[in-house]
């Protein structure tokens, strides 16, 4: 088992491209940085080959699928069918949800357990103004996602000042009414959103202030190395469970289990680290799969991992995987 600073490191972040159809203003507010070139994307087999060696040989439990977008990848189901063969736990995707109701089928049937969709707005023209994208289209892979049965369902929305800050508790009785767990990301000051961090940034503490005004707030035990606070939030008979992530105010680094590997296949072992020990050379080997080369790489990534908070990060979010 994986451990350092006492945490066990079990589950990982894995991001299956650096591409995106959408421009979130805080994932890209100066436009999208250069991609890999493909050659340098790992392929199916080659990120199968590292989950299987981490999930055989370091107890890795969970898989969260990452982007970029990561249906901007085409037939991700069937990374998802190779992971699924390999006995894990749990093989979770977070995704934009734009392409989603078209391959929803194909990922449950392929082995997806859980989905995290980001849901920023349920104003179409601010829903574009924030993410260049189509709220239509996020609503049917929304509704895909509830029709395929995958629980518990969790809509992700990064809350903006003076944008969808109004929006708080419409997007928690819609979330509820449907049974999904709404969750109320703290922006991030990382990579190139930094410069419009401190116009943007609204605290944990304020979004549920402002929501126990109209919802009863009671807190929940969490799972531990989670990174959402969870409460249950009741209003006008309508129950459900909303969580914070609070990056900024309330870090969880102290409690995190994540490792995580790029599309290029670097692990990285923090969300701020913008580099970290490259696993290409002991996949692509002269002589077929280099074990000691991999497992170097891995203590190395493990042992990165930070005591304690990062403040300052110039990595973009889209290749690290958010
Ligand atoms: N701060 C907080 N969350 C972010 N995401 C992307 N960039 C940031 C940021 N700067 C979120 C997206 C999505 C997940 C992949 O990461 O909204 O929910
Ligand atoms: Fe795309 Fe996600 Fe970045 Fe938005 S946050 S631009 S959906 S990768």
């Amino acid at each position: 088992m994986l451990q350092t600073h006492g945490r066990r490191v079990d589950h990982l972040r894995l991001s299956v491209t650096d591409r995106c159809g959408l421009r979130c203003v805080y994932c890209m507010p100066f436009g999208e940085p250069p991609h890999a070139p493909r050659e340098e994307i790992l392929s199916f087999e080659e990120m199968a080959t590292v989950v299987r060696r981490l999930h055989d040989e370091y107890g890795l439990t969970r898989v969260r699928i990452t982007g970029g977008e990561p249906l901007v990848r085409p037939q991700l189901h069937r990374l998802i069918a190779q992971l699924d063969r390999i006995g894990l736990e749990e093989i979770s995707m977070t995704t934009n949800g734009q392409v989603l109701a078209r391959s929803m089928d194909a990922l449950r049937e392929a082995g997806l357990s859980r989905l995290n969709i980001s849901l920023d707005s349920l104003d179409p023209d601010r829903y574009r103004r924030t993410t260049g994208g189509d709220l239509t289209r996020t609503l049917e892979g929304i509704e895909a996602a509830d029709r395929s049965g995958l629980r518990p369902l969790k809509i992700n929305t990064v809350v903006l000042r003076g944008e969808n800050e109004e929006e708080i508790e419409d997007l928690t009785s819609w979330a509820l009414e449907r049974g999904y767990e709404i969750r109320f990301l703290e922006l991030m000051a990382i990579g190139c959103v930094q410069d419009v961090h401190a116009n943007l940034f609204v605290p944990t503490r304020e979004v549920r202030e402002r929501l126990g005004r109209s919802f009863a707030l009671e807190p929940l035990e969490g799972e531990p190395g989670a990174p959402a606070r969870i409460w249950s939030a009741k209003r006008d008979g309508v129950e459900g469970t909303v969580g914070f992530i609070s990056p900024e105010t309330e870090p969880f680094c102290t409690s995190c289990r994540r490792l995580r590997l790029t599309a290029k296949g670097k692990f990285l072992g923090c969300i701020m680290h913008d580099d970290g020990p490259d696993i290409r050379p002991a996949l692509r080997a002269p002589g077929g799969f280099d074990p000691d080369a991999f497992d170097a790489a891995v203590r190395q990534a493990v042992g990165s991992k930070p005591i304690d908070r990062v403040y300052v990060s110039w990595g973009h979010m889209m290749s690290i995987g958010g």
